[in-house]
């Protein structure tokens, strides 16, 4: 699949089939975050395969009520939970080297969507999950001090039909040589 079209195509999935994920696409979606960029290829990113049951159940409990991803993770086969190793991205001898802190969001972001378009030119379904208790989710997992927990992404097979969300018009963010709106676009 050309990769514009990947970028149109891809939708936010929230219903999935019950299969699980093809071992050869599993792997295809995990060298897709290995092969992102990150900050000086310091390559921050973790990412922890759940598809157990129980500690699927137990991650949606971290959600709050309202999150429209919580019936997902009981539907799709795999959680993918993204982490990142802090004191790397945008760190020099582990101190921030810019006035923007740690940078491991920024190459988190990158990473996990290169997922999200692996996932959807090989027919898997994702939805990136931001919102949820970090601190309660790397409780669940063990995870290590000095390591963020950044998002969950269910990835499965989708079984629903989807619209896109409306997006602001390109002349309403692109700006002309300075602060200015641009007028021929
Ligand atoms: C960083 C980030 C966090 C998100 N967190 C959630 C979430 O907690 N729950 C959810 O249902 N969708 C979440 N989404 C999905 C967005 O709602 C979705 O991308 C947006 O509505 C646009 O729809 P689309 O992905 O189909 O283009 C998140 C997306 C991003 C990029």
């Amino acid at each position: 699949m050309d990769v514009l079209q990947a970028i149109r195509e891809r939708r936010s999935i929230r219903k999935y089939k019950p299969d699980p994920i093809p071992k050869d696409k599993l792997m295809q979606l995990l060298e897709a975050i290995r092969l992102a960029p990150s900050w000086a290829n310091t390559q921050c990113w973790e990412v922890i395969l759940v598809d157990d049951s129980q500690t699927k159940e137990a991650l949606a409990q971290t959600m709050p009520p309202g999150n429209p991803a919580i019936p997902a993770f009981s539907q799709a086969p795999l959680i993918v939970v993204g982490c990142a190793q802090q004191g790397r991205a945008g760190c020099f001898k582990g101190q921030p080297a810019t006035d923007k802190g740690d940078w491991y969001m920024f190459d988190m972001g990158i990473a996990l969507q290169n997922l999200c378009l692996a996932a959807h030119g090989l027919g898997l379904g994702t939805v990136h999950v931001g919102a949820f208790n970090a601190q309660k989710v790397k409780e669940i997992l063990k995870v290590h001090e000095g390591i963020a927990v950044v998002e969950m992404i269910p990835v499965g097979f989708p079984d629903q039909e989807t619209k896109t969300p409306a997006r602001k018009e390109i002349k309403d963010f692109v700006f002309s040589n300075e602060y200015k709106r641009s007028t021929d676009l």
